[in-house]
């Protein structure tokens, strides 16, 4: 009989971050970060559980998983973190009725199905179909995530995992990035400055506009303290040293096409500046450039700086650039209520809703593949990495379905400029078919009411970006990670 072992928990758990896997609770700023996905090989699952258990034990010369505790003035030349697809787990060894007892639940079915299952409503169609893509989590086991700081110690440690590895796993894929300068991704924008505040501040944040403390439980399971994200409402897998300190990351290969964006700019930029009498050509291209996002290229708010102003200020320092709400913009004139950050965190803009809610931790990286140092604009583009929460389902999937690809009180646009897919154009009878990819958006603008006029933005398929690849992965804490490699189901019985 397989016991829950929840009697002897009681949540909600002090957050315990020598417990809870590194990326979870900060980004690393490496240079370089490589992806292994990994199948169990026929017959070596003593292995590659072995495997699994070597990366936590203290092992000597294998790579350690990395933890949140801080790591000071001693930044390592490499980090590594792990997660387990929802077969992975079956095909390493845990029974199966156990994963289902642990995952097939409202906060965790999306993890038991697959990152696949609910392609329609996240925007997974027509070009983003689960058939192109290069990395999907009904296809390998494990995902090792490798972080470095340079090119050679990245292929260093890959050379070393892989000669342990090997044993119990085949290597079915590895995907790589490397950083852009300034903290940029493709299309040209500084990234990576919206990130929730937990409650606690473990992830020591700037100020970031008064927004709601997010409950830990939010990213770390077991630790919830709020009603949203208790261990009631967001179930910790079962049993507890399997599932307590674990997380979620939704992991996404999302292709950039610059070519398409950058004619997108240029084409819109005239009718663009001739709205807002912006004479200056090149400057009406970053102003609609920072209408589509929400940001400027160097990250400055629309909130912060408006477009009516001219050209932001070059270099503000982080507590300036992330500490604005959106309280004084209800009408959407300042920035729009389409635009990228403003749907994928709406901050303060629904005063009856509670944004905190449905925040995630993005650790995404530029890709470029294949990889030019000399030219980082050839062969394919795009952001590669993981969105992290402890729910796929109100988190990532709500966030995806109820505020990038849909109408709803937002917008009144159909989806996101910069990522969505027009998913009310999509029919499914034709899942192959590239339905016309149209949206408007409605730009502020700077006259009496009714201020908002809108754009109408035409843009051609595929859009700008492009799902190549999904995966959700449960990243467990240290001791799920130590009872997965320990078969901590036998245990149990
Ligand atoms: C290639 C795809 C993507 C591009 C080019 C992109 C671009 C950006 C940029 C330039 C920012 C502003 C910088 C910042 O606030 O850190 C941003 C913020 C953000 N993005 Fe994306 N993003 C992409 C994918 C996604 C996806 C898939 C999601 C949803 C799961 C998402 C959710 C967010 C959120 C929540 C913020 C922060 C908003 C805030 O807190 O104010 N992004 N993104």
């Amino acid at each position: 009989m397989i016991s829950s072992g929840a009697a002897t928990t009681t949540y909600p758990l002090p957050v315990d971050l020598s417990q809870v896997q590194g990326v979870v609770l900060r980004g690393y700023h490496m240079r370089f970060a490589r992806y292994f996905t990994l199948s169990a090989k026929e017959g070596e699952r003593d292995a590659a559980r072995g495997f699994a258990g070597s990366l936590v034990d203290g092992s000597a010369g294998v790579p350690q998983i990395q933890t949140a505790v801080s790591w000071g003035a001693n930044k390592p030349s490499t980090c590594l973190n792990i997660g387990f697809t929802s077969g992975g787990l079956v095909n390493i060894g845990m029974p199966s009725e156990l994963v289902a007892a642990s995952f097939n639940t409202y906060a965790h079915r999306p993890f038991y199905n697959g990152a696949a299952t609910n392609n329609v409503s996240i925007g997974d169609v027509g070009p983003n179909d689960p058939q192109y893509w290069l990395i999907d989590d009904r296809k390998f086991d494990v995902m090792l995530a490798l972080w470095a700081d340079t090119l050679a110690n990245l292929n260093a440690t890959s050379a070393v995992l892989r000669n342990i590895f090997s044993a119990g796993f085949t290597e079915t894929g590895a995907f790589d990035s490397q950083d852009l300068p300034d903290g940029q991704i493709y299309f040209g924008y500084r990234d990576g400055l919206g990130q929730p505040t937990l409650i606690g501040n473990i992830s020591q944040q700037p100020p970031d506009g008064d927004q709601t403390l997010v409950d830990t439980g939010a990213f770390i399971l077991g630790t919830g303290t709020t009603p949203f994200f208790n261990a009631d409402t967001v179930n910790v897998p079962q049993p507890a040293p399997f599932g307590n300190f674990g997380s979620f990351g939704a992991f996404r290969m999302l292709q950039q096409h610059v070519d398409h964006f950058e004619a997108f700019l240029d084409a819109n930029a005239p009718a663009f500046g001739q709205m807002y009498s912006i004479a200056d050509l090149a400057y009406a291209r970053e102003a609609l450039k920072a209408t589509i996002i929400g940001r400027w290229s160097n990250g400055t708010s629309l909130m912060y700086w408006p477009f009516s102003k001219g050209t932001p200020p070059p270099n503000l320092d982080d507590q300036t650039i992330n500490d604005f709400g959106y309280a004084n913009d209800l009408h959407g004139y300042t920035c729009p209520f389409g635009s990228h950050i403003r749907r994928g965190n709406p901050r303060d803009s629904q005063p009856d809703q509670d944004a905190s809610l449905h925040r995630i931790m993005r650790r995404a990286m530029p890709y470029q593949n294949p990889y030019d140092p000399n030219d980082r604009n050839t062969g394919e583009t795009g952001l590669i990495g993981f969105f992290i929460n402890s729910s796929l389902t109100d988190q990532f999937e709500f966030l995806m379905s109820q505020w990038i690809d849909s109408y709803g009180s937002l917008s009144q646009d159909p989806a996101d400029p910069a990522i969505g897919y027009n998913v009310l154009a999509y029919d499914p009878s034709k899942p192959g078919d590239v339905p016309p990819y149209n949206f408007t958006l409605s730009a502020p603008k700077p006259i009496p009411p009714p201020r908002t006029v809108t754009l109408p933005l035409t843009i051609g398929a595929p859009p700008f970006t492009q799902t190549r690849g999904s995966a959700y992965c449960f990243l467990p804490g240290i001791c799920g990670i130590e009872w997965i490699a320990t078969k901590g189901w036998i245990r149990q019985g």
